[in-house]
Formats: structure tokens, C-alpha cells, sequence
């Protein structure tokens, strides 16, 4: 049986994975409308891992034999001033998930709860990888987002991004 406080933070993430999903899409959405579909293919595909992460945490839950209770998901950002706040803030974003984890993975770690810690060192390892892509993204929009044929080309690599379903088998 799960810790109480655990159990909650790990219902609570689950709220907010499919807010990242949300998000993702949100910004999906802008650049669609902005023209760059290789960056609204990008963080389609960004949505897609967020929506598998939270069904991943529904799924631990029930194995769990956990309570599972759903909470509205918030509003996402939908009106940005250029590109680059999006990356930014998607990188802001994904800082707040890894704090978000580390937080549950010091309350698993409080009551020796090995079991979710080691459920959770997927993700930890997961945040790494998700903060480095966010910060790669802000550097080549730095570099080339200021030159239409380098944007294009950029657009181009970002369209080339596919779905491959998580690795963590629960
Ligand atoms: Fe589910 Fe991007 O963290």
C-alpha cells in the first residue's frame, strides 16, 4: 500500500502531465499558425510523450490498488509575442516538471518507499533529457531564427521528429 502523501503527489502528477500535454499543444497550435509546421509537429509529438507520462502514473497508481481522483486541467498559454518565448517557456516548464518529481521522489525516498523510487528513476532520468532538448531548441533559435532560409531549414529538422512510445514497461 502507497504512502498517504505519496499516493496524492503521485495522483496530483498525473493532473499535471496532461497539462504539459495541454501545453504542448497549445504551443503546437501557435506555431501552426505561425507557418512553422515542423515546430507544431515537434510539440505534437511533445504532447504525445507527456499524455504516455501521465498514463504511466495512472497505471502505477492501479497497480498500486491506489485511488486515483481527477482534478480540471488548467487553462494552457495561448497567446505568445514570438518563437522564442514559447522555447522559453518550455524549458521553464520542463524545470517546474523536474522539481515537480524530485519532490515526490524525496517523499517516496522519506518512507523508504523503494518500490516508487524506483518507478521514478525513469523520469528522473527523463527530465534530464526533456531539459537538454528544450535548451538545445533556444540555442538554435538563437543561432538561426533570425535568418528566414535558416529558419526554414531548422522548421524542416523539427518536421522530422516521430512518435516512439516511452521505454518503461510498468
Ligand atoms: Fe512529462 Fe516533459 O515531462
Amino acid at each position: 500500500m502507497l504512502n498517504e502523501k505519496v499516493a496524492e503527489l503521485l495522483n496530483t502528477q498525473i493532473n499535471k502531465e496532461f497539462y504539459s500535454a495541454y501545453l504542448y499543444l497549445s504551443y503546437s497550435n501557435y506555431f501552426s499558425e505561425e507557418g512553422l509546421d515542423g515546430f507544431a509537429n515537434w510539440y505534437q509529438i511533445q504532447a504525445q510523450e507527456e499524455r504516455d507520462h501521465a498514463m504511466l502514473f495512472v497505471q502505477y497508481m492501479q497497480n498500486n490498488d491506489a485511488k486515483i481522483t481527477f482534478d480540471a486541467i488548467d487553462k494552457p498559454a495561448s497567446d505568445f509575442q514570438d518563437h522564442m518565448e514559447v522555447l522559453k517557456a518550455g524549458l521553464d516548464h520542463e524545470r517546474y516538471v523536474t522539481g515537480l518529481i524530485n519532490n515526490i521522489y524525496s517523499a517516496a525516498y522519506d518512507v523508504k518507499d523503494f518500490r516508487t523510487m524506483q518507478f521514478l528513476d525513469w523520469f528522473v532520468k527523463e527530465q534530464g533529457e526533456e531539459e537538454t532538448n528544450a535548451s538545445d531548441l533556444i540555442k538554435k533559435m538563437e543561432l538561426f531564427g533570425s535568418d528566414p532560409k535558416s529558419l526554414y531549414l531548422l522548421d524542416q529538422e523539427m518536421a522530422a521528429r516521430t512518435y516512439t512510445a516511452p521505454s518503461l514497461v510498468l
